[in-house]
């Protein structure tokens, strides 16, 4: 069974509607919509925005679905100028960029006691998610990199520039890591497809409200091809 999680209704309304043999379960209030996806036994969830709610979903994911792979779909902030508005970043790895245990002699993003800082992605997936993209969104760029996820929306030259400079990030998200962390403590495979809907920078929110809709349907498109080749 695979797993996609979009925070936000735009992630993952698209989704529903592709799906088929749909039965919907909702559990600590979010919306487990289980069917088939483009033939692939599939559950769709909207988790609601940030690392808390991300880490909740991720877990009745684990729990009482038993998914065997978990996709993160949605959009984020640029962190680099080559990487655009529209473009699609794949997780190489996710970290989170609000945590800080420095004092502990901890380096920034390192939790202390799980004796890791970023959790590695799945090579496959993100094989698949590599040649899926350029075959469906031919006209837009994907790079492969490290997501950075906390409980912030970005939206200054200072704070992007921090976790840039900090981590060598690809993008900025709320929910990516989370997911992350919590795929990894359960073993389970995980790939964040994000598409970029801002620079993370002063004009984020303005961008963000245009640019949102498209990027979320690029990102689909991309998941729903995904869902098409595993079934084979
Ligand atoms: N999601 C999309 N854009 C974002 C940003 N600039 N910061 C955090 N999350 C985002």
């Amino acid at each position: 069974m695979l797993g996609i999680i979009g925070a936000m209704d735009i992630e993952v309304e698209a989704l529903y509607e592709r799906m088929t043999e749909t039965e919907v379960r909702t559990i600590a209030g979010m919306e487990f919509h289980k069917g088939k996806l483009e033939g692939t036994e599939t559950v769709v969830v909207r988790s609601g925005i940030g690392k808390v709610n991300a880490g909740i979903c991720s877990q009745i994911l684990a729990d009482c679905y038993h998914v065997t792979e978990i996709i993160n779909t949605g959009v984020a902030g640029s962190l680099k100028a080559e990487i655009n508005i529209g473009d699609i970043v794949l997780s190489s790895t996710a970290v989170q960029h609000d945590v800080d245990a420095g004092v502990f002699s901890y380096p920034p993003g390192e939790i202390p006691g799980l004796g890791i800082r970023e959790f590695p992605a799945d090579e496959k997936l993100l094989a698949l998610a590599k040649e899926c993209c350029e075959r469906v969104n031919p006209e837009i760029q994907v790079f492969t990199g490290r997501v950075a996820s906390g409980d912030q929306f970005i939206d200054s030259k200072e704070k992007k520039t921090r976790i840039h400079d900090t981590f060598d990030a690809c993008c900025t998200e709320m929910e990516g890591a989370a997911i992350a962390q919590t795929a990894w403590l359960n073993k389970i495979p995980y790939l964040i497809i994000r598409s970029i809907s801002d620079k993370a920078d002063d004009s984020a929110h303005m961008d963000y409200d245009v640019f949102e809709a498209k990027a979320a349907a690029n990102s689909v498109r991309l998941v729903t091809a995904m869902a098409k080749a595993l079934s084979h």
